[in-house]
């Protein structure tokens, strides 16, 4: 599983740094990124406008198909809009929302998010296994 995710003032760009156990890929609004593997997708939380080549890449070749689960990064300060934009393409495209964590996360963030990358990819595999 990749992990592929965007980053408005760096933040989920550092979360991406700390991880260990998966490849990543930042979306560079500037060039197409087409997915032929399973990934998680890692978006921070702003008005649909800031993260509008999020949306680009999900609406590229069969990049929707391969979108396994989403992850936010975002403050609780927001409260209820809490990682609003992760809660929104995970009920758009139909995928689990796996972990949510404030602005570069914490050691145990990190974590905990390979943790349900991991999980991820066992049901990933088990759905494969059975068709
Ligand atoms: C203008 C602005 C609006 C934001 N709105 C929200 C929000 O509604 N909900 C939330 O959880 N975080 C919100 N945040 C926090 C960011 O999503 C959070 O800091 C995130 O870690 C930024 O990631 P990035 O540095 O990779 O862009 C907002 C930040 C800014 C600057």
């Amino acid at each position: 599983m990749k992990v592929v995710y965007f980053s408005v003032t760096g933040q989920t760009k550092r979360f991406a740094a700390k991880l260990n156990a998966y490849e990543t890929i930042e979306i560079d609004p500037t060039a197409e990124l087409e997915m032929k593997d399973p990934y998680v997708l890692v978006v921070p939380t702003y008005e649909a406008e800031f993260i509008a080549p999020v949306f680009d890449f999900l609406e590229t070749g069969e990049n929707q198909k391969f979108l396994a689960g989403v992850s936010g990064s975002g403050n609780r300060n927001f409260a209820e809009l809490f990682v609003f934009s992760a809660k929104e393409i995970a009920k758009k495209y139909g995928v689990p929302l796996i972990y949510a964590f404030e602005f570069s996360g914490t050691k145990e963030d990190v974590d905990n998010f390979e943790e349900e990358v991991r999980e991820l990819e066992r049901k990933t595999t088990m759905v494969r296994a059975q068709q």
